[in-house]
């Protein structure tokens, strides 16, 4: 464990933003974190850098983490699951990819999601039907303030549309080290009802979990951008949740406006539609831009700064509640 001095974070978050990090240094094992976490309890936790937006230089200690590994235990009660555990440091795709391979089903329509395993649980990643919150039946964290591992159900973890109790009220008090999954290993309970996925299987009844895998990272790579092509964080707004009566309202004069009914009489609107009406698909600003394909991801065409992606963000927060009446927040991590 070796403590690096002004090393540029450019290659740990996914938005490709070059800041500095005063001191940095990566882990291997939990019981290097618990050392690291002793002397520096107030340190920085970087994971797959997927979802965050650093906008000045880290005077904190940055501390990668790289915990690796994979373990399964079969379920004793039902001889169709298995319980898989994966280690934070694993990155999400290949940890799905690895699920398919040995026909596990449960996480197939989130492949190509960017990001690590120990990021999976804070913003419940959700892509075309799926939430992760569905498979989770465990998340054993690194508690800061007494160094001891605990274990949270996923009813702890308080799962909500893109939050849980690490978004909030418990940010920055735990660490997550491994996140249990509960998988089928045999009478898959497939999740085709998506139009573009529908779509992209072209009508086939069963498809194998490899065949919708494969459907997913089509669909996805189609119209979202590869963070190794140009810096993204997926989805910067969290798609926002109105009234009916707001509802009814846009409707009136927005009859083709897309929504998706919720619980509670409320409904939730597509953020990459708002922003797109209010003409901003595509526009660039410098490097910073809206995704021409997908105006809900903000990209760094290669120099902008997260203050650049932070004054898009703004002026697209502007632009919808002027026209729309709706605030749109961020599901990406703003450190500012
Ligand atoms: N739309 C537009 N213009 C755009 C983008 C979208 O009009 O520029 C419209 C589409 O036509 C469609 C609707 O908005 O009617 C929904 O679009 P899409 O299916 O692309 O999904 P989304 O709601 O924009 C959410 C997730 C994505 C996830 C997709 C697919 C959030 C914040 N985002 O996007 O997640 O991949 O559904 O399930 O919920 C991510 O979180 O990083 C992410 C990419």
């Amino acid at each position: 464990m070796k403590i690096l001095r002004n090393i540029s974070l450019k290659q740990y978050n996914t938005f490709g933003i070059d800041v500095i990090a005063k001191q940095f240094v990566e882990i291997a094992s939990p019981e290097e974190l618990k050392q690291i976490i002793a002397l520096y309890p107030d340190c920085f936790i970087i994971g797959g850098g997927s979802n965050m937006l650093l906008t000045k230089p880290i005077e904190k200690l940055v501390v990668k983490l790289n915990l690796k590994g994979i373990e399964e235990t079969p379920c004793k009660t039902a001889d169709n699951t298995v319980y898989v555990s994966a280690l934070a440091g694993e990155n999400w795709h290949d940890f799905v990819l690895w699920c398919i391979s040995k026909n596990y089903g449960g996480l197939e329509n989130l492949s190509l999601i960017p990001g690590s395993v120990g990021a999976c649980p804070i913003q419940n990643i959700g892509a075309y039907g799926v939430e992760v919150k569905d498979s989770i039946t465990k998340v054993e964290v690194l508690e800061v303030a007494t160094s001891k591992i605990v274990s949270l159900t996923n009813a702890d973890c308080q799962f909500g549309y893109r939050n849980s109790i690490f978004k909030s009220p418990l940010k920055d008090k735990y660490i997550i080290l491994k996140v249990t999954f509960k998988l089928t290993t045999k009478q898959h309970q497939l999740h085709l009802d998506y139009g573009a996925v529908k779509l992209e299987l072209g009508g086939l009844s069963s498809p194998s979990l490899s065949q919708i895998s494969d459907a997913i990272i089509k669909i996805r790579a189609s119209k979202l951008p590869n963070p190794k092509d140009i810096g993204n964080s997926g989805s910067f707004f969290k798609n926002p949740i109105i009234s009916q009566k707001h509802f009814y309202k846009l409707l009136k004069s927005h009859p083709n406006m897309p929504f998706y009914k919720m619980e509670e009489n409320l409904i939730k609107i597509p953020a990459g539609w708002l922003i797109e009406q209010c003409g901003l698909k595509g526009k660039r600003f410098g490097d910073a831009g809206v995704h021409n394909k997908q105006a809900l991801v903000l990209v760094n065409y290669g120099k902008a700064t997260g203050k650049d992606i932070l004054k898009l963000a703004q002026l697209i927060q502007n632009s919808v509640k002027s026209a729309f009446k709706i605030d749109l927040q961020t599901e990406v991590n703003i450190f500012s």
